[in-house]
């Protein structure tokens, strides 16, 4: 079979990836997507069940550092798209061990660009490299102002300086081989399939599960919450109508202190299980503040609504509402991931607690 589009998706497997892999599987019959993920702690195969058949769709186990096999991806495929998601994705892990973000993230990076540049040499016409990054390679805000894609890259954590760098590389093989790309800052994502390492689906596990909710210092930190299906959504209107060389900025309009927006999880968690009123709050727990922690993200994302029509589609309420919903219906899901290296994870990075 012909197909009208050859694209490669990075990193498919993990929460934001396995929206984007089903988005294009089911909207465009006509496309092929080839997802290679290596599977690690945060990707899951589970998390593509529903379209693991379609005939349309193909998994390769394969590590994006790993120059052969990429090269096979893109000559078998014929791969005339790339979105690159593919990324070890969690701050705190980054303080741990910044090596293995330094591989994923920026060795990774380069392998596929590498790869992309010499399967495309001869002709670039209808090709794409998107690499999907993050809002935190701009660094901190005060209590004022917005990211726009003109603010000074400034990423204070090996996770953030680590995408920093696999931005710069990316413009590099732009401005260099004249490789088509696009790059988009998105802020914090939440959603369904998210994994429990991170602050909402760690708490509404920690709720169900009665358990105390770790907040960092004094839950001040302020974050930018978009719904994961709405950022799937930015990334295909990106694909098909964005301009080669540019950066997108995508964020929810949406600010939250980590405190306030923990107490809201509570009372909506409080109401659909049936729990007395302010029973999750209890739960709270301060705890030591992570390194380095960021004070404040929040993006201005006037450049893609006005230039590609894109805004978000739900409230934060709906869709917190829509995830706390997702979890509850999902707890196998839920249980197998928060099952054996999780609990070692957790042990570790909070001990205390
Ligand atoms: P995730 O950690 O849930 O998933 C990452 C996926 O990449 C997993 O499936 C994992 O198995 C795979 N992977 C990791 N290392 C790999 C390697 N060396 N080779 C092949 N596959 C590998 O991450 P996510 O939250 O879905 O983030 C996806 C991308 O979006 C990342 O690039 C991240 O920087 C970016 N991003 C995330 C957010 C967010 O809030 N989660 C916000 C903005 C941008
Ligand atoms: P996180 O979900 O790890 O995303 P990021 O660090 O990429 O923004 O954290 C979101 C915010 O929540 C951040 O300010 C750190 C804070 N946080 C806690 O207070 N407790 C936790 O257990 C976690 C994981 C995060």
């Amino acid at each position: 079979m012909i197909f009208e589009k050859n694209i490669l998706i990075t990193g498919g497997a993990g929460f934001i990836g396995s929206h984007v892999v089903r988005l294009f599987v089911t909207k465009y019959p006509s496309y092929r997507i080839v997802n290679v993920d290596d599977l690690t702690y945060a990707g899951n195969l589970e998390n593509l069940k529903d379209i693991e058949n379609n005939t349309n769709y193909i998994f390769v186990k394969a590590n994006i550092c790993d120059t052969q096999a990429i090269e096979h991806v893109m000559a078998e495929y014929q791969i005339d798209t790339i979105i690159h998601l593919a990324a070890e994705s969690h701050v705190d892990r980054s303080i741990t061990d910044p090596l293995a973000f330094v591989n994923t993230n920026i060795v990774g990076t380069a392998n596929l660009l590498i790869n992309a540049k010499k399967a495309w040499l001869n002709d670039m016409t209808g090709k794409l490299f998107y690499h999907v990054s993050t809002d935190e390679v701009y660094g901190s805000l005060g209590e004022t102002g917005f990211f726009t894609e003109t603010t000074a890259y400034d990423p204070r954590s090996p996770y953030s300086a680590s995408k920093a760098a696999s931005d710069h590389l990316v413009m590099s093989f732009f401005h260099t081989y004249h490789l088509p790309v696009i790059i988009s800052n998105c802020s914090n994502n939440y959603g369904p399939n998210h994994f429990p390492e991170k602050l909402i689906p760690l708490s509404i596990n920690n709720i169900i599960q009665k358990k105390p909710l770790p907040i960092y210092g004094k839950g001040e930190n302020v974050r930018d919450w978009l719904y994961v299906i709405d950022h799937a959504h930015a990334i295909d209107i990106i694909v098909h109508q964005g301009k080669i060389g540019e950066t997108y900025n995508i964020g929810g309009h949406n600010e939250w202190k980590n405190i306030d927006l923990i107490r809201l999880l509570c009372k909506l968690m409080d109401e659909k299980l049936g729990n007395a009123p302010d029973t999750s709050l209890q739960l709270i727990t301060f705890v030591k503040d992570r390194a380095g922690h960021d004070l404040r993200y929040a993006i201005d994302a006037s450049k893609i609504q006005h230039s590609l029509g894109w805004t978000p589609s739900v409230t934060f309420e709906e869709g917190l509402s829509k995830t706390i919903d997702w979890y509850l219906a999902n707890t196998t899901w839920l249980q197998h991931v928060t099952s054996g290296d999780y609990l070692t994870y957790y042990k570790s990075h909070y001990e205390n607690v």
